[in-house]
């Protein structure tokens, strides 16, 4: 259902890789509520073209950018102001990956050129992002720039092994730059922490299935999906929530404030 909240409004959206993927969801979801955004990945993951159906969908276009590069970032923002026609109101970083976790190497044996190579595209990406937009002066006033991270960067999760040292820098980010960009722009930056969500990027992860059935059994509304996500992001980037910033926003169906459900423990009865 469209209510055209985000009429008018332009914006960049990373990270649609396949019909899975949560940014997919979004730009479906903000195309829906009437915006205009530019979509873009990083070239090598352009090879299978699925993005192609993505732009035709949503009338956008797309520009390759491979987030760890300033220089792409900075013609992939100077681009997309051109083709909307104007400043930025909304940017979504859905962008992970662990060189670590792919090759199967474990939290105490990490290889540290994937480490830092991981931490680049997962973390850093984000400052590169928001470093090169505010030097172009690229977003509009109370423009919304969110990233999509997880609850391992407050809570240990084996499995997610490097990626969660890489989310808590991520949302670190989040917290510093979203200080400086309210101030000089109030341009507001947050985090949302999302349930594990079948996709590439999640299903990466050891273990996924498993695990996302103990998630979902440890929340009381259970684990929410991409469509759920996007729905999130889109009220993220409206007027309605100007005021939010600098937070790291748990959208987990009640998983991070919860200790038990009868669910699990009814697990353990003899
Ligand atoms: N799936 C989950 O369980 C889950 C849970 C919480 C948070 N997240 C986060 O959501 C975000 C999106 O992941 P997803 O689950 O939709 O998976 P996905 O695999 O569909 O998306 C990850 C995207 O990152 C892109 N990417 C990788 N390297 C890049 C680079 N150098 N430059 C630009 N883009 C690059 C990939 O091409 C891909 O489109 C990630 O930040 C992920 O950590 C996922």
């Amino acid at each position: 259902m469209s209510t055209n909240i985000l009429k008018g409004k332009r914006g960049i959206i990373f990270g649609a890789l396949n019909e899975q993927s949560i940014a997919w969801k979004v730009a479906e979801r903000a195309h829906e509520e009437g915006a205009t955004f530019v979509l873009t990945n990083a070239p090598i993951a352009m090879r299978m073209g699925e993005i192609n159906k993505l732009a035709e969908t949503t009338g956008s276009q797309i520009i390759p950018a491979d987030a760890t590069s300033v220089e792409d970032l900075e013609n992939l923002i100077s681009q997309s102001m051109e083709i909307l026609g104007g400043k930025i109101d909304f940017i979504l970083h859905s962008i992970g990956m662990s060189i670590n976790v792919r090759k199967g190497r474990h939290y105490t044996d990490q290889k540290y050129d994937f480490t830092h190579k991981g931490l680049d595209v997962s973390a850093l990406s984000f400052h590169k992002v928001m470093q090169t937009a505010m030097k172009q002066d690229a977003m509009s006033e109370w423009g919304s720039i969110v990233a999509l991270t997880y609850i391992a960067a407050q809570r240990t999760f084996p499995d997610y092994n490097d990626m969660a040292d890489n989310k808590s820098y991520l949302e670190s980010i989040a917290r510093s730059f979203g200080y400086h960009y309210g101030i000089a722009k109030k341009v507001r930056v947050n985090t949302i922490s999302q349930s594990p969500t079948m996709t590439t990027a999640g299903s990466g992860v050891k273990g996924f299935n498993e695990f996302i059935n103990y998630s979902d059994q440890m929340s009381p509304l259970g684990n929410a999906d991409a469509k759920a996500c996007a729905d999130y992001c889109i009220s993220m980037f409206s007027d309605l929530t100007r005021y939010v910033t600098m937070q790291n926003l748990f959208h987990d169906g009640g998983f991070s404030n919860t200790g038990v459900t009868q669910a699990v423990i009814e697990k353990f009865s003899d």
